[in-house]
């Protein structure tokens, strides 16, 4: 993948894991440890982000991820605004690269882009100004490179290295962007033992998701797992979903507290949300004492906050002189 860090190694843009190695991933993650703040404590707030001005652009739905992202820059001194497809140019017919230029006129220095067209962020890059980043907050069914770290982040709090653990990624693995992403920031950084399980149609080609092994029944895929990640059914990506039944699914893949039993007995659920209950999980272990659902979400500023101060940090060299 093309140019994400500058001459001197300073991050650029973030528009996928491709080609980031472990120190760049760690560096990462050890930022936002320090940016991280538990419900009830008082949100960090810095000056990082002090005259940088962050658009967010989401053509496709979100809550938690949209709201992080604002979240983080305002935390971090950034102005933000926000557009959707409703009210943006773009139904119109203006080009996103029409919107883009707009705004960079407007001194935007961040777009922070969510787009179901593959290929979108990359070809941004391309064309963006030299002091001008780009963002992905999710790429088609490709890549989501801030919730691959932001699960990273919650695994290690928990676990306190990669090395060794046994992750299964549980849905439909095949339409989703945060199994890849998630997959590879893991691989990265050192786990080897990674297992998708899904129904054979929702399994993707094997050189879709390298170095995992793929499994049909859900007893065998998360059997003895230091972590499980329930996806999801993406149905807006499906040609014809109306043949897949919520409980048929559930009856095969739900993952209630008798399948969990199959992982090991300090397992963390995760999941990147939005949940379907009673589809994918069941309520007991969604809340349960094995959950760190709303942690991935507390961890989600902080990731985005080390993304965006580690962005800001490098714009600076690439700004124009007053
Ligand atoms: C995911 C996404 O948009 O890819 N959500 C998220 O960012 N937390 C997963 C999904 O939509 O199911």
């Amino acid at each position: 993948m093309r140019v994400q860090l500058d001459n001197a190694g300073g991050l650029r843009h973030l528009v996928t894991l491709d080609g980031l190695g472990r120190d760049t991933l760690t560096a990462i993650l050890d930022r936002a440890e320090g940016y991280r703040r538990l419900p009830g404590q008082p949100a960090y707030e810095g000056r990082e982000l002090a005259g940088v001005t962050v658009a967010n652009l989401f053509f496709e739905p979100s809550t938690r991820t949209r709201a992080s992202f604002d979240l983080a820059a305002r935390r971090l001194g950034a102005h933000t605004l926000n557009l959707d497809v409703n009210s943006s140019s773009r139904v119109k017919g203006e080009t996103m690269l029409d919107t883009i230029y707009t705004l960079e006129a407007m001194n935007v220095d961040v777009f922070v882009i969510r787009d179901s067209e593959p290929g979108m962020p990359e070809f941004l890059i391309d064309h963006v100004a030299p002091h001008v980043s780009v963002v992905s907050a999710g790429e088609a069914h490709l890549s989501h490179p801030t919730q691959g770290l932001l699960d990273a982040l919650t695994i290690r709090i928990h676990k306190r290295r990669f090395a060794g653990l046994k992750v299964a990624i549980v849905g439909d693995i095949k339409h989703s962007r945060v199994a890849r992403s998630t997959a590879q920031a893991l691989r990265t950084l050192g786990t080897a033992d990674l297992r998708v399980v899904a129904p054979p149609a929702l399994l993707p080609e094997e050189h879709e998701l390298p170095g995992t092994q793929r499994f049909t029944r859900i007893e065998d895929g998360i059997a003895g797992a230091d972590v499980v990640m329930m996806l999801r059914i993406q149905k807006e990506r499906m040609a014809k979903s109306a043949d897949l039944d919520d409980a048929a699914y559930y009856r095969e893949y739900g993952l209630d507290r008798q399948r969990l039993a199959h992982a090991a007995p300090d397992v963390l659920v995760m999941h990147p949300g939005p949940m379907n209950r009673g589809v994918e999980i069941a309520s007991e272990v969604a809340d349960g004492p094995h959950s760190v659902i709303r942690e991935q979400v507390n961890n989600g500023v902080a990731v985005r906050m080390a993304v965006l101060a580690s962005i800001a940090a490098t714009l600076t060299r690439h700004r124009r002189p007053l």
